[in-house]
C-alpha cells in the first residue's frame, strides 16, 4: 500500500519531535508550511528533503494533495488551520489544546462531521506506560469506588514564545493535559468547577501562570488541581504528581516513578490495616505521540475511533474554558460543550 502523504503545519518546537516519528513509521512528508519561510526549510533540510516548503496552507493544500495534515501551530491558529484541512478532504492529527476557545473547537467538530473526516488531538500523556497503568487499576476497581483525585502540578518554566504573553498560559496550554489526564484516569467527565486564577509576584508571564481548581466530576468524585508554571525550585514532574483515593485505598504517582497504593487489608483499628496495591501491568507499546499517531492509522486502516477524537477531546477543553471563566465570575460555573 502507497504510504499515507502528510502535510506539516507549524515547524517550530513541536515539529522537531514530530518529524523523527513521521519518519521512523514511514510516513511520506510531502510538504511543511509555516509563516516563518526558514523554519519550515529548517526542518525540511533536516528531516525531510524531499518535501516541498510553504508559507501559505491553501496552496499547499492545493499542490501536495495530502491525506493527512499535522496541524502543529499555535493555538490560536489550530482552527482556521484545521478546518481549511477538513475542508480540503483531510483527516487532521493536531496539537493540544484543540483551540483557543470553545465556540472555535465546535466549530472544527462541525466542520469534520460536515466533511466526514476525522478529526482528533494528540494528547501526548495519555499514551505513558505509568498512566495506563493508573487507568486500568482504577477500571479494574482495585480501588473500589474512585472518589477524590488531586494533582499537583509545579514547574518554574522560562519559555520565551507566544505562552509569556497569553491571557492564561498554564491552564490553556499545560493543564489541559492534566485535565484530560483526569478523565483518562477516572473515565468520569467534568460537571462543574470552581477556580482561582493568579499570576504569583515576580511572575515573568503576562497573564495568569497559576490557578487552583476545584472539578465536580460524574459518579462524585472531586478533583483538585493546584497548578503553577512560575514556581522556582522542587519542581514537580511535567506529568504532575498524583493521589486518586477510592473506598479501599490510595495510589500515589509522582516524580514520575512507577504508580504505587496502598488498600485496606483489614475492618478493625483507628487506622486499618494496609497492604500494597497490586497496581494493573500496561501492555503499552507505542508511547507519547507516537501512541496519537498509531491510533490515527488504526483509524485509517480498521476504523477503530480514536480516544481523543474531537467529540471526545472537547469535553477536556471544556474544562480549560470552565475553570477560566470560574476565575473571571469568582463563581462556581457547569462545564459544557
Ligand atoms: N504535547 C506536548 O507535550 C506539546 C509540547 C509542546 C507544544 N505543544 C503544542 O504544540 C503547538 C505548537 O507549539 P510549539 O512549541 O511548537 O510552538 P512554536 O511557537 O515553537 O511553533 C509554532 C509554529 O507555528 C507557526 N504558525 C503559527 N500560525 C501558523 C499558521 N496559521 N500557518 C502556518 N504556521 C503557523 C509559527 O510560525 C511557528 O513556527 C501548541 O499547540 C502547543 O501547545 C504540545
Amino acid at each position: 500500500m502507497a504510504a499515507w502523504k502528510v502535510l506539516v503545519v507549524g515547524a517550530g518546537g513541536i515539529a522537531g519531535a514530530w518529524l523523527p516519528v513521521l519518519r521512523s513509521e514511514r510516513l511520506r512528508v510531502v510538504g511543511i508550511v509555516d509563516l516563518i519561510r526558514e523554519r519550515a526549510e529548517a526542518r525540511a533540510r533536516e528531516f525531510c528533503p524531499e518535501a516541498q516548503v510553504f508559507t501559505d496552507l491553501r496552496t499547499a493544500l492545493v499542490m501536495c494533495r495530502p491525506d493527512i495534515v499535522l496541524d502543529l501551530t499555535v493555538p490560536e491558529a489550530h482552527c482556521q488551520v484545521t478546518c481549511a484541512a477538513l475542508k480540503a478532504g483531510c483527516h487532521v492529527l493536531g496539537e493540544k489544546p484543540m483551540a483557543d476557545s470553545l465556540r472555535a473547537a465546535r466549530t472544527m467538530v462541525r466542520t469534520a462531521e460536515r466533511m466526514n473526516r476525522l478529526y482528533m488531538v494528540s494528547q501526548s500523556r495519555r499514551w505513558e506506560a505509568q498512566h495506563d497503568r493508573i487507568r486500568r487499576t482504577i477500571a479494574a476497581g482495585r480501588l473500589g469506588t474512585l472518589t477524590t483525585v488531586n494533582c499537583d502540578f509545579y514547574i518554574g518554566a522560562h519559555f520565551g514564545g507566544f505562552r509569556d504573553v497569553m491571557e492564561s498560559p498554564l491552564i490553556l496550554d499545560m493543564a489541559i493535559h492534566h485535565f484530560d489526564l483526569a478523565r483518562h484516569f477516572t473515565g468520569a467527565d467534568p460537571v462543574a468547577v470552581y477556580c482561582h486564577e493568579f499570576n504569583p509576584a515576580g511572575s515573568w508571564y503576562r497573564g495568569n501562570a497559576a490557578a487552583s481548581c476545584i472539578f465536580e466530576m460524574t459518579d462524585g468524585i472531586v478533583f483538585t488541581y493546584r497548578g503553577s508554571w512560575c514556581a522556582e525550585g522542587c519542581p514537580t514532574s511535567w506529568n504532575g504528581d498524583w493521589r486518586l483515593i477510592g473506598t479501599r485505598g490510595t495510589l500515589i504517582c509522582a516524580g514520575d516513578q512507577e504508580p504505587y497504593g496502598e488498600v485496606t487489608a483489614g475492618t478493625t483499628g483507628f487506622t486499618r490495616p494496609v497492604a500494597s496495591l497490586e497496581v494493573a501491568h500496561s501492555p503499552l507499546r507505542h508511547t507519547a505521540m507516537r501512541g496519537a499517531l498509531r491510533e490515527l492509522l488504526a483509524y485509517l486502516r480498521r476504523g477503530v475511533v480514536p480516544q481523543t477524537e474531537c467529540h471526545d477531546n472537547i469535553k477536556s477543553l471544556a474544562m480549560v474554558f470552565a475553570a477560566i471563566e470560574s476565575a473571571r465570575r469568582r463563581a462556581r460555573v457547569r462545564v459544557t460543550w
